[in-house]
């Protein structure tokens, strides 16, 4: 078994894993994300074979569709990659990234850094951000039977990792509370790029949405 076709497996377990998989979080955003990753690794000096298996297998038990539960990704990445020609130490590294890439709130602290997880996560942050983020942001808040916006509720800038979990506030918070802050936490300078202009589009977006919001448009 040689790399390629590690990684030709590996696109048929998330593929079979995540088949009905909320539509923001499902095989085409693992897509979206694994070529972003292959390009923004072509400006960085990266083992691609870790940052394309960790860009295949970071959201495989996604622990907002588990109850909270963050060990659940971890493990069954592990026990998939265990069944594949990958070594122990390349296993441990995919693992860190799962662990590490994803945003919980601006006050959590990371303790994990690597070339491959700055990839992985500026990535999957562009996925976040403009036509395609706006698109995910509400139909996640859709699945979770939020309001779309609520003048009188303000968005919450510091919300620890548990208040961020538990959060219920209304759609366009999320924008605030996550999104417009993403730009300025992009790791690489091409995943720097693209944020910026993704940003750019979701502020006039927000313009429009209160504008249409307050009847002026
Ligand atoms: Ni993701």
């Amino acid at each position: 078994m040689n790399r390629s076709e590690v990684i030709k497996n590996t696109l048929e377990f998330v593929k079979k894993t995540l088949a009905n998989a909320e539509g923001g979080h499902d095989w085409f955003h693992i897509q979206r994300v694994y070529n972003n990753a292959k390009l923004i690794a072509k400006g960085e000096k990266a083992d691609l074979f870790i940052v394309e298996l960790g860009a295949l297998l970071h959201d495989i038990a996604d622990y907002k569709f588990h109850n909270g539960d963050e060990s659940r990704g971890p493990q069954l990445a592990s026990e998939f990659l265990n069944t594949q020609k990958v070594s122990e130490e390349e296993v441990a590294h995919v693992i860190k990234i799962i662990e590490n890439v994803s945003f919980k709130g601006g006050k959590e602290k990371k303790n994990f850094y690597s070339t491959e997880l700055k990839i992985v996560q500026d990535a999957d942050r562009l996925d976040a951000l403009g036509a395609i983020g706006i698109a995910r942001t509400f139909n996640y808040g859709g699945f979770k039977g939020r309001a779309l916006y609520d003048p009188e509720i303000e968005p919450n800038l510091n919300m620890t990792k548990e208040e961020y979990k538990a959060s219920t506030a209304p759609t366009i918070n999320h924008f605030y509370e996550k999104l417009l802050l993403l730009k300025d936490l992009m790791n690489t300078e091409t995943g720097r790029k693209i944020a910026e202009e993704r940003h750019r589009f979701m502020e006039s977006y927000l313009q429009q949405f209160y504008s249409e919001w307050d009847g002026l448009a």
